[in-house]
């Protein structure tokens, strides 16, 4: 069952056999075990590591998969950098939704022990991780986009402070508390894009690009290209072969000229709309998703097998031309497990630490800066056997 699902579909993989891909499955589970029961002999159920975990590096052998040798690249991939000198002065700016604890609620100070977690040499609480994210996030962009600026939206009230080069902190009036985080963030994205589009008035020449994502992300490679490699869409949104959320809301790139920004703001009330009125009861992690699912499956024209494939496309959708993106290359998730992408693409260009993933991401980012002979694609060895394990944070 578990094979099935991770297999069907793509077409390379016809040679993925049950056989492989239960020696791929068990082996990290076994190393996880061997590491919990050192550890936690006392308990039954591992508790979630809190260190690096690393098991065997999945798409061993595929051509076109990341081949690694410990947590050494056999495969070097380069930064492509967009703008280059001659082609376009085209921006691309980061946004996304941040919303801050309350440190006097979310830490616990009343009598209830503060949960710290140490990663490298640094302890964090609550606060301090989810902050430590955020950071992390401007860090990678800021290695792989140094060009691109990084726009925090947030509430007001938060009196969020962010003290680094091109990062700018946009307060934009909403209710970001936990179980309406989702609705809130696709409110403030409108809200966002409403400011920008009274702005094009104003602006000329260069064109400012904006990608929304969550911010458990690393850009690791160039995104600007995709706005020169598909020059027609208006809004582009990353696919995955699952049948019931074939959509990450995880990112949202928008194109920045007038019209791109118009029809991009347009599909996000719609989803806004369907949010609202069918999915305001679903989990509070998964109604942005489910609502951006049904919005494009409505399209009657729209093939939903094509989410089986493996290339993006791009189709219309209730007059916006929406670019699908492969989450495998643009919105690459450790697999956690069953190993759904069998092994990292070389052209991996964003890696999300969804759920009990959030160690991994500082831990890759300390990787990354703490040795002068690691390059990025040392660091996505490190992803890639690492990924398995769930994290304490
Ligand atoms: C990646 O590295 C492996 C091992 O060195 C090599 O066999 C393979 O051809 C490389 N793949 C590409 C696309 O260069
Ligand atoms: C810029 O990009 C274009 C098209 O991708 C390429 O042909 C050209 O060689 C690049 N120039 C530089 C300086 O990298
Ligand atoms: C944090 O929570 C406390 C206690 O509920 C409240 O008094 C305070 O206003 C909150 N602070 C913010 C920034 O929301
Ligand atoms: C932690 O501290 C030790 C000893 O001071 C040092 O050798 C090591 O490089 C530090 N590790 C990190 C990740 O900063
Ligand atoms: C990278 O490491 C250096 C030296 O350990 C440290 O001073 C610097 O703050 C780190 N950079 C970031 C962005 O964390």
């Amino acid at each position: 069952m578990l094979s099935k699902r991770a297999c069907s579909g793509w077409k390379p993989f016809v040679l993925c056999l049950p056989a492989i891909f239960l020696f791929a499955y068990m082996l990290p589970v076994l190393e996880l075990h061997r590491h919990s029961s050192v550890q936690y002999q006392h308990k039954e159920k591992p508790k979630k590591s809190d260190h690096l975990v690393l098991g065997p590096a999945a798409g061993e052998g595929l051509p076109d998969r990341l081949q690694c040798q410990g947590t050494e690249a056999l495969n070097k991939t380069s930064i492509r950098t967009f703008p280059n000198d001659s082609q376009s002065e085209d921006l691309v700016v980061f946004v996304t939704v941040f919303a801050t604890y309350n440190s006097t609620v979310d830490n616990g100070v009343n009598g209830r022990p503060v949960d710290l977690v140490t990663v490298g040499n640094t302890s964090y609480d609550k606060v301090e991780r989810s902050m430590a994210i955020l950071d992390v996030f401007i860090n990678f962009i800021q290695v792989t986009m140094p060009q691109s600026d990084i726009i925090i939206l947030t509430d007001p009230a938060s009196e969020l402070q962010v003290d680094r080069d091109k990062v700018t902190v946009h307060p934009i009036q909403g209710e970001y508390s936990r179980d309406k985080l989702m609705l809130q963030r696709i409110r403030s994205y409108i809200a966002f894009l409403e400011i920008k589009l009274e702005e094009q008035h104003q602006r000329q020449g260069q064109v400012r690009h904006y990608i929304f994502t969550d911010s458990d992300i690393a850009v690791v490679n160039d995104l600007g290209q995709i706005f020169a490699d598909y020059p027609n869409f208006d809004l582009a949104l990353t696919f995955r072969n699952n049948k019931e959320q074939p959509l990450n809301s995880g990112f949202i790139a928008v194109r920045g000229t007038a019209k791109g920004i118009l029809r991009a703001k347009a599909f996000l009330q719609e989803v806004l709309k369907v949010y609202s009125s069918k999915f305001m009861k679903a989990s509070r992690m998964l109604g942005d998703q489910l609502a951006l699912a049904w919005v494009v499956k409505s399209q009657p024209s729209f093939d939903i097998r094509r989410f089986t494939r493996r290339e993006g496309f791009v189709d219309e959708i209730g007059g916006a031309s929406v670019l699908f993106l492969p989450c495998s290359s643009y919105n690459w998730t450790p697999p956690e497990g069953a190993g759904q992408f069998h092994g990292m693409p070389l052209d991996v260009k964003v890696v999300h630490f969804k759920g009990s993933r959030k160690r991994l991401m500082l831990e890759s980012w300390n990787f990354l800066n703490s040795s002068s002979s690691s390059d990025i694609s040392d660091m996505l060895c490190l992803i890639l056997k690492s990924g398995r394990a769930k994290y304490d944070f």
